[in-house]
C-alpha cells in the first residue's frame, strides 16, 4: 500500500497564523524521522514528541483565552494523543516496533486531527471579528 506523502498542505490551513505555522513544523519533523538505526533517529522522534506537546499547550491556551466552548474536549484529544505518543516513543525503544510504524502513526494522527478538531477551531475563529492580540 503507498504511504501518504508527509507534509503539512493548504488544506490543513486553520487560518492562524500561529498555529498554521507551529503544525507546518510538526509535520516537518515527523517527515525528517529516519529509520537508519543511528543515534539521530531518537532525537528526531523525541523532538516531534515534545515539540508536539509544546503546540499543544500553545492551541489550548489560545483556545483558553478565546472562550472556544469545545476546549476540554479538544484538550482530552492532545492528552490522548501524547499517551498514545509516549506509549509508542515506548514500543520504539523496546523494539517492538519500528520508526517507520510510528512515523506513519504519528504523521495520521496528527493530520486527522487537525483535518477534524482543528478545522472545528478554524471555524470558530472565523465567527470572530476582531484580530486576536499575542
Ligand atoms: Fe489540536
Amino acid at each position: 500500500m503507498e504511504q501518504p506523502l508527509i507534509a503539512w498542505t493548504p488544506q490543513l490551513a486553520v487560518g492562524d497564523p500561529t498555529v498554521d505555522a507551529q503544525h507546518q513544523r510538526l509535520m516537518d519533523l515527523i517527515a525528517r524521522i529516519t529509520d537508519t538505526h543511528d543515534a539521530r533517529d531518537a532525537l528526531t522522534m523525541n523532538a516531534a514528541v515534545e515539540y508536539a506537546a509544546t503546540h499543544f499547550k500553545a492551541e489550548e491556551q489560545l483556545m483558553n483565552r478565546l472562550g472556544y466552548p469545545a476546549f476540554p474536549d479538544h484538550a482530552r484529544l492532545h492528552r490522548q494523543l501524547t499517551q498514545n505518543l509516549l506509549g509508542y516513543v515506548k514500543k520504539v525503544g523496546k523494539g517492538e516496533t519500528d520508526l517507520r510504524a510510528f512515523k506513519q502513526f504519528m504523521f495520521k494522527w496528527v493530520r486527522d486531527h487537525i483535518m477534524v478538531e482543528d478545522l472545528k477551531l478554524a471555524r470558530f475563529l472565523r465567527t470572530r471579528t476582531t484580530t486576536v492580540e499575542r
